[in-house]
């Protein structure tokens, strides 16, 4: 039986703190940090997905906008809407919400962020700050899953760390935030052979596949612990799933996280912290 790590409840003591902090900060500089958010499209997992954003900008008491477009939009008219909030001095965090239609070339868009206003840590320089070690914004859901494996103390450091999946937002970056706290660490992707075998030596089993219920019991080793990154859709029930198949799973790990309420409430979270982190830097300036 493993200990299911609740990163709702995690999620929701920080926030708290952070609300503490907030009100603080608005005696202390004169106004309070401001996230603002845009949302193109009507697709419905990003509509929910800025819904928690939003919600949790209430919670600890930021300023948050959200713009709102339809999905013919141009490139031009977004990248109009990023370079006014860029020179918005009452902004501090910019975000804009993945995928993109296909006519948006989205790395053109998330580059034209001002870096000290990635909250996401998309930006180039942020990318590259994480992979030499510099100061800079990580991205959320790999910051949100250390901060999942600091809050049962567990000793990263020797411990042999797979990771399943391969990509820019989770895959890289949570691997080499692992690597940076002394794992071993080795990236699974589609590509790679015997799996199973790879991930049965896992003490700390990452799956970032974007497939429900992908991982089984036979891959995971006794006593693992296991980060369900996936947020897939379960096509029968129409529920929320992750990529662990979890009823077998969890007797095996030694702990693990849950989707709904695990790495995703954490990353909302890290969210909040990026932006708390822009606008100590801008106010600060
Ligand atoms: N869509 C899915 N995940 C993310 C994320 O971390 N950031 C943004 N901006 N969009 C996403």
């Amino acid at each position: 039986m493993a200990v299911v790590i609740s990163g709702k409840e995690l999620a929701k003591s920080k926030k708290i703190k952070m609300a503490e902090e907030v009100k603080a900060f608005e005696t202390i500089y004169g106004r309070l940090p401001h996230l603002a958010v845009i949302l193109v499209g009507e697709d419905p997992g990003s509509m929910s997905y800025v819904k928690g954003k939003e919600k949790a900008c209430q919670e600890v008491g930021f300023m948050n906008t959200t713009i709102r477009k339809p999905n013919t939009i141009s490139e031009d008219e977004l990248l109009a809407i990023i370079d006014h909030l860029n020179n918005d001095n009452l902004v501090d965090g910019i975000l804009v919400q993945l995928p993109l239609p296909k006519h948006i070339h989205s790395e053109k868009v998330i580059q034209a962020i001002r870096r000290d206003k990635d909250v996401d840590g998309f930006h180039f320089e942020n990318v590259a700050s994480l992979y030499l070690k510099q100061p800079g914004i990580v991205s959320c859901t790999p910051k949100g899953i250390i901060e999942i494996l600091d809050s049962i103390s567990y000793p990263i450091e020797g411990k042999n760390a797979v990771v399943i999946g391969r990509s820019n937002i989770v895959g890289m970056p949570v691997s080499k935030l692992l690597l940076d706290r002394n794992a071993t660490v080795t990236i699974c992707h589609s590509r790679t052979k015997d799996l199973a075998s790879i991930t049965r030596q896992a003490d700390i089993l990452v799956a970032a596949v974007g497939k429900a219920n992908f991982v089984t019991a036979d891959m995971v080793k006794e006593g693992a612990v296991v980060i369900d990154v996936g947020v897939n859709r379960n096509l029968e029930t129409n529920k929320l799933c992750g990529d662990v198949k979890f009823d077998e799973v969890e007797p095996k790990a030694s702990y693990i996280t849950k989707v709904p309420g695990g790495v995703g409430p954490m990353t909302i979270c890290c969210l909040m912290e990026n932006t708390i982190e822009c606008y100590l830097k801008h106010v600060k300036e």
